[in-house]
């Protein structure tokens, strides 16, 4: 199977080790990809957003056939119709339409969607004057939830106790939805969909402060890890019942089938399991995690999705031990990330800690002389399994040691309480 992943961060990396790990994968490719991408994919400079320029490269130039299956990673491409480019020339492709990844584009039309599946959620107001935002605010009270409809590259979200900082961010955003404030702990839960059926993959956590004891601003996430020892036994076939399959069954019932990863964001709170986001793509960096302990080859389990075939799918298999992905970021991120300094100790890891823990790439880039250059806020994803969360910390942490970015910071805490709670 020739397959081409699409876009450049920790996620893609991971995709491409997993399908590079696939027996059934004959030749990877991506585009663009960074550093990391290119030590196990072809890399090719094309503009993930530019929905003829991949639809080009997956069906003239990766041979004579074209491309077996494409993998839209990142959210902006899903939602600039790249993948509707894609399969207008016959390729399989995972990802959803423009038009179901709006399910991640828009909170509004998210709530919407979710509101006609009867599926859990914060309530919610969607406003777009000032008058209407004074009420939302007044209504819920402190803490305050306050959403940009659109994307936002992590940007849109201000959960905050302060109201005119609410009220600020909100009349900055033009439509905002405000609301209720969801309390208790996150979980992120992937599924694979091909519109119809729906697969859950194992559930993970996200970091997303940037600091250590979930202090400092939000982030993109900052580390991950999985499985959750403390989270119900019955989690997932509950939010396959309550969450996933009706919203899957909802949009094919409008008759924009979401096909894809689809990505609840949950609140596990005292009245139960509630929704906080959907993504229309896999998460990152939780993906990093849950695919380390993903035993069933990617390749296909994607390519059934992408062609209407997981009903069939056998069921997939899992190692019972767990993974820990913890972030290295540049000096500065999230508010002004300083790029182009070179990263050091990557052979090191490759040769001492591998293969239990590995580096995975997100903004990398390479210099003329080979050098391995920070080219972005979030830059590795260093990520490692073991026979348990104590022991994936231990070696993430020992290779996360052996890296050297200059004023670059990582959290010290990732999975940590998790790990002490399960000994
Ligand atoms: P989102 O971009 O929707 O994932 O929001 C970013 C982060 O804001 C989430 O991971 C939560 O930590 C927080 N958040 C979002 N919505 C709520 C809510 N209704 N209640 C509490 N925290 C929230
Ligand atoms: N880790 C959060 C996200 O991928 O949106």
């Amino acid at each position: 199977m020739k397959v081409l992943v699409i876009g450049g961060g920790a996620r893609e990396h991971a995709l491409c080790r997993s399908l590079s790990l696939d027996p059934d994968v004959t030749a990877l490719h991506c585009a663009p990809g960074n550093a990391g991408t290119a030590e196990v994919a072809t890399p090719h400079p094309v503009d993930a957003l530019d929905g003829a320029a991949v639809a080009a490269l997956a069906a003239d130039e990766l041979g004579l056939t074209g491309a077996d299956l494409v993998i839209v990673g990142p959210e902006a491409p899903l939602v600039a119709g790249v993948a509707d480019a894609v399969r207008e020339r016959g390729i399989p492709v995972f990802g959803p339409s423009a038009e179901a990844a709006e399910l991640e584009g828009s909170k509004a039309f998210a709530k919407d969607v979710m509101a006609a599946a009867g599926v859990p959620t914060a309530r919610s107001y969607v406003c777009t004057t000032a008058e209407e935002i004074d009420e939302a605010l007044d209504a819920f009270g402190a803490p305050y939830v306050v959403k940009d409809d659109g994307l936002a590259a992590g940007k849109g979200v201000v959960v905050t106790g302060d109201l005119a900082a609410a009220r600020e961010h909100a009349l900055a955003c033009g439509r905002v939805v405000i609301e209720e404030f969801l309390d208790g702990p996150e979980v992120s839960l992937f599924a694979v969909t091909d519109g119809e059926t729906v697969v859950p993959l194992q559930p993970a956590q996200d970091f997303k402060r940037a600091y250590d004891g979930d202090e400092g601003p939000n982030t993109g996430g900052m580390g991950a890890y999985s499985p959750l020892p403390w989270a119900d036994p019955k989690l997932v076939d509950e939010v396959q019942a309550t969450v996933l399959q009706p919203t899957v069954d909802e949009l094919r019932r409008r008759g924009t089938p979401f096909s894809g990863l689809l990505y609840a964001g949950l609140a596990i709170t005292s009245r139960g399991v509630r929704v906080i986001e959907f993504n229309a793509r896999f998460g990152d960096p939780e993906t990093q995690a849950v695919l380390a302990r993903l035993k069933t080859p990617l390749a296909g389990l994607l390519r059934a999705a992408a062609t209407g075939q997981l009903a069939t799918f056998p069921p997939l298999r899992w190692s019972d031990g767990a993974a820990v992905t913890v972030v290295i970021a540049s000096q500065g991120y999230p508010a002004s990330p300083r790029t182009g300094d070179p990263v050091e100790g990557l052979e090191a890891v490759a040769e001492q800690d591998a293969p239990e823990a590995y580096v995975l790439h997100a903004g990398t880039r390479l210099d003329e002389a080979g050098r391995v250059l920070s080219a972005g806020g979030r830059v590795l994803s260093v990520t490692a399994t073991g026979a348990d969360l104590a022991q994936a910390r231990e070696r993430a942490y020992q290779a996360v040691g052996r890296i050297s970015l200059a004023g670059s910071h990582h959290r010290g805490d990732i999975a940590q309480r998790a790990a002490e709670a399960a000994e």
